[in-house]
């Protein structure tokens, strides 16, 4: 065969390290606790930023300073519901702010009408167990909960469309299953919802700030999240999206004065309804956390989910790989395009044993049922996945003796 340079470069160039589109160190530079922990733990809470530092020190000193300033703290709430309107596709107007999941959702379901033909509601076993129960609580109202079946910790969405009938209200799916990662394809379960003449309701607090959500394009009625996973911020205050054409159908009976027309017309008497999302809304809304869910969606939409989806699938495949050359077991999905950054490991002795060794050897992960489950976030190197596998057989190993 004749010497072929070009060919024979080719066959022996090492693959390209693959580098994130954006500055990652520079944004590791934002994020102190780096210099003690690596965060691996972004499907339970992010870690601090100087942006989301702050933003609550901004809070504190305007408190400090003014006394009270009302009107600007009510519009950093605005702003924050502006932030998480662009990162999902949405108009502000189809966001109400809340104070958790929990209580958005209960808002919501409090505004269904399940005193027709439509009494049932079809959740997946993949839902957060505050869902699940935020259902269950309405079967005193007659309401009867069906559930599609979570199956070697994923849901076929077939299973959707087969349970589907013109009994159903809503059909409950979250977006990403907190025990594993597994995500869900929300467009073809909110076609077959609708095509039934249900609403879907998506709980994607595990998918937030994972990748781009459009809910237009997913085509989706009620949308849910809270910002201290991905969202890099803290706890305290959650989003419901309302698609606008439902918001004047609806009126919760969670309610309070700022889901009013004009919540300072003080007049206990009267049950107007706002126009927009708000009216999904209840009392003062969390302004302390609204400065902080401020910053760390502001974070989030300037990195881009586009660009943090791309980073966060090859950091999900080093760890993929690396556990099948340790011969760690996954728990769930090893398909990417089928999960969020959240992998699950199952652990030969109690999960928290697992965390807590982890913590010592400088690894914030999190433990649930009996895996462990290491989600790293757009800030995390390949390096890192590689040093935690380490220490994860190491802990394994150590526990085992
Ligand atoms: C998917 C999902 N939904 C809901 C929650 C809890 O929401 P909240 O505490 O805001 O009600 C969590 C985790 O805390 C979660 O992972």
């Amino acid at each position: 065969m004749p010497w072929m340079p070009y060919v024979w470069s080719m066959q022996t160039a090492t693959p390209a390290v693959p580098t994130p589109s954006f500055d990652l160190h520079g944004w590791r530079r934002e994020i102190p606790v780096l210099e003690r922990f690596v965060p691996l733990n972004a499907c339970s809470h992010a870690p601090q930023t100087t942006r989301t530092r702050a933003a609550a020190e901004a809070y504190l000193d305007s408190w400090n300073r003014d006394g009270m300033d009302w009107h600007g703290w009510l519009a950093e709430v605005d702003a924050a519901k502006a932030e998480f309107a662009t990162l999902i596709g949405a108009s502000p107007d189809e966001i109400a702010v809340s104070t958790s999941v929990s209580a958005a959702t209960a808002s919501l379901a409090s505004a269904l009408d399940f005193s027709g033909a439509r009494t049932r509601v079809l959740a997946s076993e993949a839902e957060f167990p505050t869902v699940g129960q935020v259902w269950l609580g309405h079967e005193k109202y007659g309401v009867q909960v069906d559930w599609v079946p979570v199956r070697d910790g994923l849901i076929e969405t077939g299973d959707y469309a087969e349970a589907i009938d013109e009994r159903v209200r809503v059909v409950s799916a979250c977006h990403g299953y907190y025990q594993n990662g597994f995500k869900q394809d929300v467009a073809a379960i909110a076609s077959a919802a609708h095509a039934a003449g249900a609403w879907i309701y998506v709980d994607a607090y595990q998918t937030l700030g994972t990748g781009p959500i459009d809910v237009k394009a997913l085509d989706v009625d009620f949308l849910a999240g809270g910002t201290l996973k991905y969202l890099m911020a803290a706890p305290g205050i959650a989003f419901l999206y309302v698609r606008s054409e439902l918001i004047d159908k609806l009126t919760p009976a969670v309610t309070g004065w700022f889901g009013r027309a004009n919540p300072y017309a003080f007049d206990a008497k009267s049950l107007d309804w706002s126009p927009t999302a708000t009216r999904f809304e209840t009392g003062t809304p969390p302004l302390l956390n609204a400065y902080v869910a401020r910053a760390g969606l502001s974070i989030i939409n300037e990195v881009g989910p586009g660009a943090i989806q791309e980073w966060t699938d090859q950091l999900q495949k080093r760890l993929i790989d690396g556990a099948d050359q340790r011969g760690l077991e996954i728990q769930g999905t090893r398909d990417i395009a089928r999960k969020t950054p959240s992998t699950a490991f199952l652990c030969p002795m109690e999960s928290h044993l697992v965390e807590a060794a982890l913590r010592e050897r400088g690894f914030l992960t999190s433990a649930r049922g009996p895996a462990i489950r290491i989600a790293p976030h757009f800030f995390n190197t390949l390096e890192e996945m590689d040093r935690a596998l380490d220490a994860l057989v190491e802990v394994f190993a150590a526990g085992q003796r």
